[in-house]
């Protein structure tokens, strides 16, 4: 999940002076980065150390992302005329991505690589509104009151996450995971009429890979299903919603990944250690479990509490 490498000093250490998207097209420190957390923790699986807005930043969209608050566009992308004028992710420009991902492989032989991209819904949500928001007004009234320009929009992150994606998994990432984290602000009939398309044609470009595809958003007890029906493997539960629920909303067709609430990384051992234990029971009811928190890291975790945690699951469920 994101900011994971946030809670490990040799993180902060490795980015000293360095700003975040520019440590992403740096391959050897993005692939050291993202070997950090696999070396201390012994997790079964790395994730890409990137972030969903590279594909805009490679395609030569302004954007930053400004430490505390997230990405911040130059120029917000709000009418049919700012839409035509977005430029186009090339190929050549995606080659720190795959050195990236070719040096991680190599040095992790057996642990697979997990690579993910932004789904058009949230990464729209940043370019309409310019800046991180609590209810995404912006696309939200984009795709009634324009929905031609919500459209063009939406196919055009699909096809720069989808590329960004496909550079991943064919330089040797084993696993793609598309992260819709804001799409819990639509209901299911927006999701459904607006967005379900422009995520299944995200990852129209990687099928015919054949690596597992995973889907996760937050606050998207809702939308389940919808989600599930884009076309993936595995469905992403945030930690609002109990696996065996989710299990029985998506009727046992699917497996799950999930959802450790982050905020119990905090609490004492013995409530972590209950509720991991209880995620893990609850999981069973799935046909598969990918075992994850339920959203990203908070910075301030202790370290030794998530290798403890890896620990636990370890012992629980060895296989
Ligand atoms: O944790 C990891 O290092 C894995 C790689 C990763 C990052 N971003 C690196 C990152 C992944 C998988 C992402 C995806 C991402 N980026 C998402 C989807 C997943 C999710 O968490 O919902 C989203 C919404 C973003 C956009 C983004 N990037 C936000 C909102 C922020 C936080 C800004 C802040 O300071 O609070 C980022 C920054 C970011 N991306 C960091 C990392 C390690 C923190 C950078 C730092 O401060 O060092």
């Amino acid at each position: 999940m994101r900011q994971a490498g946030r809670s490990l000093p040799e993180y902060l250490k490795v980015r000293e002076g360095v700003a975040m998207l520019d440590s992403c097209l740096r391959p050897e420190l993005a692939s050291e980065i993202t070997l950090q957390p696999v070396r201390r923790h012994d997790v079964d699986a790395g994730i890409f150390f990137s972030d969903i807005v590279i594909p805009l930043k490679l395609a030569g969209v302004g954007v930053d992302i400004v430490p505390g608050v997230g990405p911040v566009l130059d120029k917000p992308v709000r009418t049919a005329a700012d839409v035509a004028a977005l430029p186009r992710l090339t190929e050549e420009s995606l080659e720190p991505i795959r050195e990236a991902v070719r040096l991680t492989v190599e040095q992790l032989g057996k642990t697979p690589l997990i690579g993910f991209a932004g789904a058009p819904f949230t990464l729209a949500a940043y370019m309409v509104e310019g800046r991180p928001s609590r209810d995404h007004l912006g696309p939200r009234t984009m795709m009634h009151a324009d929905p031609e320009t919500w459209t063009a929009l939406a196919n055009w992150a699909a096809d720069a996450s989808g590329l960004f994606l496909r550079a991943q998994l064919e330089a040797g990432a084993s696993a793609g995971q598309l992260f819709d984290s804001w799409a819990g602000s639509l209901g299911l009939a927006d999701y459904t009429r607006f967005v379900a398309a422009a995520s299944s044609r995200a990852l129209d470009h990687v099928r015919d890979l054949g690596a597992p595809l995973v889907h996760f958003g937050t606050g998207t007890s809702e939308l389940l299903v919808a989600m599930r029906d884009v076309g993936v493997d595995v469905v992403g539960v945030d930690y609002r919603l109990p696996l065996d629920e989710a299990n029985r909303r998506l009727g046992g067709t699917v497996p799950l990944q999930g959802n450790i609430d982050p905020a119990l990384l905090s609490a004492p051992w013995e409530v972590l250690e209950a509720h991991v234990r209880e995620v893990i029971a609850s999981g069973a009811a799935a046909p598969g479990h990918v075992l994850n928190l339920g959203h990203g890291v908070p910075p301030e975790t202790d370290p030794d509490v998530l290798t403890r945690v890896v620990e636990l699951i370890h012992s629980v469920s060895p296989e």
